[in-house]
């Protein structure tokens, strides 16, 4: 099968086609022909090696947390998903290699039906940033209608999803985003006010925007513009950001302050299924490589501003 692999740690320009063997399902696993994969701003430090989720890495290195497809094959004890399903899949560190690639191998229980509205382009840029948004939403801040909450960082892969998984649950959704595109996107996706946190009287206009203060943040992004919104946030307010981003958000007396790692098992994917469909879940795509320009894929995510996420489009034909 032809994947985007590396055979050293680099710069982009590592990641190069190779031709690499179909892998094999072992008893609990699926093998998916893959149509589409995303790129994260965490693939850059696989792709690097200044984050080895893999632990002592075997070369070559094929990169990529997620994707979407259709189950070409499965092992003996795969009950719950039939050949020809349409599945999205999630796995950080997959001992038979990520998913830029034309196969992969997981365990099932990485991997969940495709919702029916969702094409297979916009599912497979979707599982990793889906999972995080929805656990940060639903779990750690635990948002409840009517409540003010804020989206720091919400133009990106993952905030374009927890903006809509926030309105799900009948929320007031303050969102920050710097540009007119990523703005307009997010005030699309349910965004009822945008601010750029790093504009001039940025506190002072979040100030406005909740007279009564803030209940809970999601924060997909760090730094000076974070901690003054903070500054806003209610007393016993509740604060989450997945493992990731810096800098870490300073910790606070008066807020709970959790960090998190999406989990990928049969329950948190059931859980994206049905909260994808119920929000009739928008998949923005930033921009489409192939899988041979997965390099130029990479080049793209490090100059940053990513309004949505990046797509390896792997196989042809609307499924
Ligand atoms: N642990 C896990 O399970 C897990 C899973 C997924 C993601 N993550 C982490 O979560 C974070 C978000 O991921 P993502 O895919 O959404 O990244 P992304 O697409 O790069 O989005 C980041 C967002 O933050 C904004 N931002 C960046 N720097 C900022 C600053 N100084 N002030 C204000 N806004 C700023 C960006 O806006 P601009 O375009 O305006 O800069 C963008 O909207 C990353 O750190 C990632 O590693 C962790």
């Amino acid at each position: 099968m032809k994947a985007a692999a590396i055979d050293r740690f680099g710069p982009p320009a590592v990641l190069t086609l190779h031709s690499l063997p179909v892998p094999q399902p072992g008893p609990t696993e699926v093998l998916i022909a893959l149509y589409s994969a995303g790129v994260g701003v965490w693939d850059a430090s696989v792709r690097d090696g200044s984050w080895q989720p893999y632990g002592r890495t075997k070369f070559p290195l094929i990169p990529g947390t997620d994707g979407a497809g259709i189950v070409v094959a499965k092992g003996a004890r795969v009950r719950n998903v039939r050949l020809g399903e349409r599945v999205w899949a999630c796995d950080y560190a997959n001992p038979k290699g990520g998913f830029y690639a034309e196969y992969v191998a997981v365990n099932v229980q990485h991997a969940g039906r495709v919702p029916k509205h969702l094409d297979l382009l916009q599912a497979g840029a979707a599982p990793t940033t889906g999972l995080t948004a929805l656990q940060g939403i639903d779990e750690k801040l635990q948002v409840r209608r009517g409540e003010m909450v804020l989206i720091f960082g919400a133009s990106g892969g993952v905030g374009t999803l927890a903006v809509q998984f926030a309105r799900r649950k009948k929320a007031n959704v303050i969102c920050t985003a710097s540009g007119r595109a990523a703005a307009t996107l997010v005030r699309k996706l349910g965004a009822e006010e945008v601010l750029d946190a790093r504009g001039e009287n940025a506190f002072e206009r979040l100030r406005a925007l909740a007279p009564n203060g803030i209940d809970a943040v999601l924060a997909l992004a760090g730094g000076d513009a974070l901690e003054r919104c903070l500054d806003l946030v209610n007393p016993d307010g509740r604060v989450a950001y997945p493992n990731g981003v810096e800098p870490e958000p300073r910790r606070r007396s008066r807020l709970r302050i959790v960090s998190y790692d999406a989990m990928n098992g049969p329950r948190q994917f059931a859980n994206l299924g049905r909260a994808a469909s119920e929000a009739r879940l928008q998949v923005p795509i930033a921009g489409i490589f192939p899988l041979a320009q997965a390099a130029k894929a990479h080049e793209r995510i490090e100059r940053g501003h990513i309004v949505g996420r990046i797509a390896l489009r792997i196989l042809r034909g609307d499924r």
